[in-house]
């Protein structure tokens, strides 16, 4: 009895000292609780792989510290399954009691989860997981995302397509869930009102591991078609660009993708059959200027290997998180606060500007890439940057 008096004592002057001596509150001496989602099986593994890298690195950066107090982080592997997302999101917030949520790269687990921290009142930190509804229709005080809406980048991706690039008819090739059709429905969008003609739409299951007959249909095609979008990431887009390649179609009926489809991260799987490939995406890690050459020297310092779209998204989200925090000083327990932080954060990320729109999503460059073999490496070459892409962009935001 006479110990837990004393220990009791010690622990109110310890606070108080922090709080009197010091300035510092008494909260402060927890630590800051993330979790993080990701799958680390499946079709997306290479996506949570790269993400997961992206945020700690920018933690390391900052010594696992932001406010004056240190972060912890708090994994679950999602599986890339929605129907997981309920329990792992319970399972962080119940049993590991973190702060906030962030990670995610399947729309469906994201959708499965926006209830549970809406109820909660849980900031939700969105690092891929593009569902256009968490900053549409089900938006949130809660929810932020800091890398794309499905369909965001591809309004601007078909308007290009038309207008810079020449397409007429396209065939266009996408996983057959949400993301799959968002994505090609933004794509289509601007390519079709310019004049284009979407000649076939193909929606393969997202697990496809052979494309043979759905590139038969499009071999079938002869000239009724002038190029093929697609968008399949991590293992499926390595399947899909070399299969593309040995069904002879590469040099006659070019690809114009979502930058997923020929990744930095996997562009060493695909070799030559990706060279060439014309892609738009908000990042590459080629592109020139003093935020991603620091990113990217300091990635490949760690990781032995060069960055990709989702290793930058992870990083943004960890520097977005820790941004909000430093203007809070720390206090994450006013939530209010902290939303109100996030809401405000800007600065130049490796892609270039960062800031949220009203919606609490991104607003984006979209760079157009061509893949190029660079003294035996492959690399996105970025040949031109479409800026300030937000999830309702149209052709009459383009300065002219
Ligand atoms: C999605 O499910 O929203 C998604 C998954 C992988 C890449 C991009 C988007």
């Amino acid at each position: 009895m006479r110990i837990s008096r004393f220990r009791q004592a010690v622990m109110v002057t310890i606070a108080l000292l922090l709080v009197f001596a010091l300035g510092v509150p008494a909260w402060a001496a927890r630590p800051i609780r993330i979790g993080f989602m990701a799958p680390f099986v499946g079709v997306y593994t290479q996506l949570g792989e790269d993400m997961d890298r992206g945020f700690k690195l920018y933690l390391d950066e900052i010594g696992n510290k932001a406010g004056g107090r240190e972060l912890q982080v708090f994994l679950e592997d999602t599986e890339g399954k929605p129907e997981l997302g309920p329990t792992k999101a319970r399972k962080l917030l119940d049993n590991d009691k973190v702060d906030l949520l962030s990670g995610i790269v399947h729309s469906g687990v994201a959708i499965s989860i926006r209830d549970i921290v809406v109820e909660r009142k849980v900031p939700l930190i969105l690092t891929n997981a593009g569902a256009p509804a968490l900053t549409g229709k089900l938006k949130s005080p809660y929810i932020f995302r800091v890398s794309f809406a499905n369909g965001q980048q591809d309004l601007a991706g078909g308007w290009y397509a038309y207008h810079k690039l020449g397409f007429r008819k396209m065939v266009v090739i996408a996983p057959d869930y949400s993301a799959g059709h968002d994505k090609a429905n933004g794509f289509m969008k601007y390519f079709k009102e310019a004049g284009g003609t979407v000649v076939e739409e193909i929606y393969p299951p997202l697990s496809t591991n052979d494309f043979g007959p759905y590139l038969t249909k499009i071999a079938d095609q002869g000239k009724a078609i002038d190029g093929v979008w697609s968008f399949f990431s991590g293992s499926g887009s390595i399947r899909l660009v070399t299969q593309y390649e040995e069904y002879g179609l590469k040099d006659s009926v070019p690809f114009f993708v979502i930058g997923d489809t020929v990744d930095d991260a996997v562009l060493p799987s695909m070799k030559d059959a990706a060279v060439g490939v014309k892609s738009y995406h908000h990042y590459a890690d080629t592109l020139k200027n003093p935020e991603n050459e620091a990113f990217v020297k300091a990635y490949v310092a760690k990781y032995k290997t060069k960055p990709g779209i989702f290793s930058e998204q992870g990083y943004v989200g960890a520097k977005v998180i820790a941004m909000a925090l430093e203007a809070v000083k720390g206090d994450i327990e006013n939530t209010d606060a902290f939303l109100a932080a996030l809401r405000k954060v800007k600065f130049n990320a490796p892609r270039g500007p960062f800031a949220f729109d009203e919606s609490q999503n991104v607003i984006l460059p979209v760079h157009i890439r061509r893949v190029d073999k660079v003294g035996g490496t492959y690399q996105n070459t970025v040949l031109d940057t479409i800026p300030d892409v937000d999830q309702d962009w149209s052709p009459a935001k383009m300065k002219k």
